[in-house]
């Protein structure tokens, strides 16, 4: 086929192409790298300089004005692909917008990040432990003798034994993540630990499963008032009171010595308690390869649920794992105004 039939016969096709799909096929079985123009600009290479001059001026003429000519069809099919389109589909501008629902931040989930944030600017790092842990780390390890009561079935759920037959719990405090950062980890060591925590009671202040966030710091020069002042600052920050006032009560943990309840003076009222801490025992400092002689550390609990429904006034602890989407709406926080 000569040069101008090729280029007759082409433009011809090019005119008949009636949609875009065929056209792709087309620009590949001319263009493309086994196309028919294709083919014929690589058999140049093959003639002499004289017939190459020529027919290489001549295709390009022709190459130019297929792909002219395609560009050109695909923009009408284009168009008339959206002509199409727009005839058949009908839109009803006086259609109401459809309702949108936007979801709200749980309060347990605020109160927490809420909580990290004040500590988080304190210099304490967020640590984790898992849920399912070994009575080692959640009773042994922080010096709770074997015959404790908090072990007792009816107050600690148990699991079967794990792979290596240690004895199951779910964690009953977030105090095991202290072991298991101080066995990780050389002081100074300043750390939070949030996160869910069981035991086995159910009423209107007691729920199986809750949350707490813990604290521990571990130092050369630690001392009380250093607890004291933390947990001093983070309450008034935490309630926005910065004249609330704090009593320290004595009080008893395995694991720490000396132990103290911490109760805030609540609306004028009354005295609330709201945590439980102390000087880490020496003991577990022990038990995690601490030297007592030369480290000393304070460690805290605090439940999660207990300053939400302070802070919030909400009454019954039940509430938070109810699910119930008009209390939600109501208690929930805003996700585009968190700060
Ligand atoms: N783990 C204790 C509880 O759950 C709280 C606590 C933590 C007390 C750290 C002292 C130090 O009640």
């Amino acid at each position: 086929m000569n040069m101008s039939d090729l280029k007759h016969k082409t433009l011809e096709e090019i005119e008949k192409i009636a949609s875009l799909q065929d056209w792709e096929e087309l620009r590949v079985a001319v263009l493309g790298k086994k196309g028919s123009l294709t083919l014929l600009m690589k058999e140049l290479g093959t003639k002499s300089p004289e017939e190459r001059r020529l027919m290489g001026a001549e295709l390009n003429v022709v190459k130019e004005a297929v792909t002219e000519a395609l560009d050109l069809r695909k923009h009408q099919l284009e168009e008339a692909d959206l002509d199409a389109r727009l005839a058949r589909e009908t839109l009803d501008v006086s259609l109401p917008p459809r309702p949108f629902f936007k979801g709200k931040i749980h309060p347990l989930s605020s109160v927490m990040d809420q909580a990290i944030h004040i500590f988080g600017q304190m210099g304490f790092k967020v640590a984790e432990g898992p849920d399912i842990e070994e009575d080692f780390y959640n009773f042994t390890a922080l010096n709770f003798p074997p015959e404790h009561p908090a072990r007792q079935e009816h107050d600690t759920f148990y699991l079967p034994p794990g792979a290596d037959q240690q004895p199951l719990v779910l964690r009953t405090h977030t105090s095991p993540v202290q072991i298991r950062t101080m066995l990780q980890e050389k002081p100074p060591i300043r750390i939070i630990a949030p996160g869910r925590t069981y035991r086995s009671d159910y009423d209107a202040t007691h729920t199986p499963m809750f949350h707490q966030i813990e604290g521990l710091v571990v130092d050369t020069h630690t001392h009380m008032g250093h607890l004291k002042g933390c947990l001093e600052e983070f309450c008034r920050l935490f309630f926005e009171d910065p004249a609330l006032k704090l009593r320290f009560r004595p009080g008893y943990f395995p694991f720490t010595e000396p132990s103290a309840e911490v109760d805030i003076w609540w609306k004028d009222s009354s005295w609330l308690e709201i945590l439980g801490c102390g000087m880490v025992h020496p003991n577990v400092l022990r038990n995690c390869d601490i030297d007592p002689d030369v480290y000393q550390g304070f460690a805290f609990g605090m439940g999660i649920e207990r300053i939400a429904m302070l802070k919030y006034g909400i009454e019954d602890l039940r509430l938070f794992f109810d699910s119930d989407i008009r209390w939600l709406n109501y208690y929930g926080f805003d996700p585009e105004a968190r700060e």
